[in-house]
């Protein structure tokens, strides 16, 4: 009778514990998506970029939000013997230059918005006068991002083709204006205002998970204030 008792509060107490090790995260909910197109030189990009993505990706672990973002906007290239080359960006020559720069800083990161974020945001916060180079310098050190593998990229085929396949995702995303935001794969003037105004707020609505500290703390402070 004792023995059986003990058994089966084992077998229980393993249960349980083997049935939560099994599966915490790979059956957990979606991150919520963020897609954003923008252009480098563009003071509408540079503020979601600045004042909202960066931000309320600092606050908010992965699982809860998967940033995205293609560098180049309404940039225009042609094919001169065999390679892309740019020669019109919306907002003249340094958009060019800083668009080709994030293309090549995207790759290097092998794409991971965690890696990239930090020295996409300085290059943002650093050129708002343009002087793309000098910004370069100063990111890199911050960000402890090779100054010399960025340039090598930037200065040879490989960033135009970069910065060309940013292109081709662009062109693929029927965009009318810059930043262009996606959320979830949903893009629509409301989602659009509010992903610009308010991304927090928007993704803690949407995220079907636990409530991340973040979101919580979003809600305390709307209480108070
Ligand atoms: C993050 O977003 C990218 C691009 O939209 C997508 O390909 C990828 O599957 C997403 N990752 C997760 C974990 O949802
Ligand atoms: C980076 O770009 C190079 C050259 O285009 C390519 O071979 C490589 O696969 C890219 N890296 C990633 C992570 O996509
Ligand atoms: C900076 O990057 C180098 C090479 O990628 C790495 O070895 C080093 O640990 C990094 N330093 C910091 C402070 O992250
Ligand atoms: C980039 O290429 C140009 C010529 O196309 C050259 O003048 C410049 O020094 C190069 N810069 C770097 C950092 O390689």
């Amino acid at each position: 009778m004792m023995v059986l008792r003990v058994v089966f509060v084992v077998a229980v107490v393993v249960g349980v514990v083997s049935g939560a090790a099994v599966c915490s995260d790979c059956d957990g909910p979606e991150p919520v998506d963020v897609v954003t197109y923008y252009e480098s030189m563009c003071p509408f990009s540079r503020k979601f970029l600045t004042t909202q993505l960066y931000p309320t990706m600092k606050l908010l672990p992965d699982n809860v939000m998967n940033v995205t973002i293609v560098p180049y906007g309404f940039a225009h290239e042609k094919e001169e013997n065999g390679k892309w080359v740019m020669y019109n960006c919306q907002h003249g020559p340094s958009e060019c230059v800083g668009n080709v720069i994030a293309a090549c800083v995207l790759n290097m990161t092998s794409y991971e918005s965690r890696e990239y974020m930090p020295m996409i945001n300085c290059m943002e916060v650093n050129t708002r006068h343009g002087h793309q180079m000098e910004a370069l310098s100063k990111c890199a050190l911050a960000t402890n991002m090779s100054e010399p593998e960025i340039l090598t990229c930037y200065n040879s085929t490989e960033g135009s083709q970069l910065h060309y396949q940013m292109g081709q995702i662009t062109h693929a995303g029927h965009i009318h204006y810059v930043p262009h935001i996606n959320v979830n794969g949903q893009h629509s003037k409301v989602i659009q205002y509010n992903a610009y105004n308010h991304l927090l707020e928007v993704v803690c609505q949407l995220y079907k998970g636990p409530e991340p500290a973040a979101c919580k703390a979003r809600q305390q402070a709307t209480l108070v204030g």
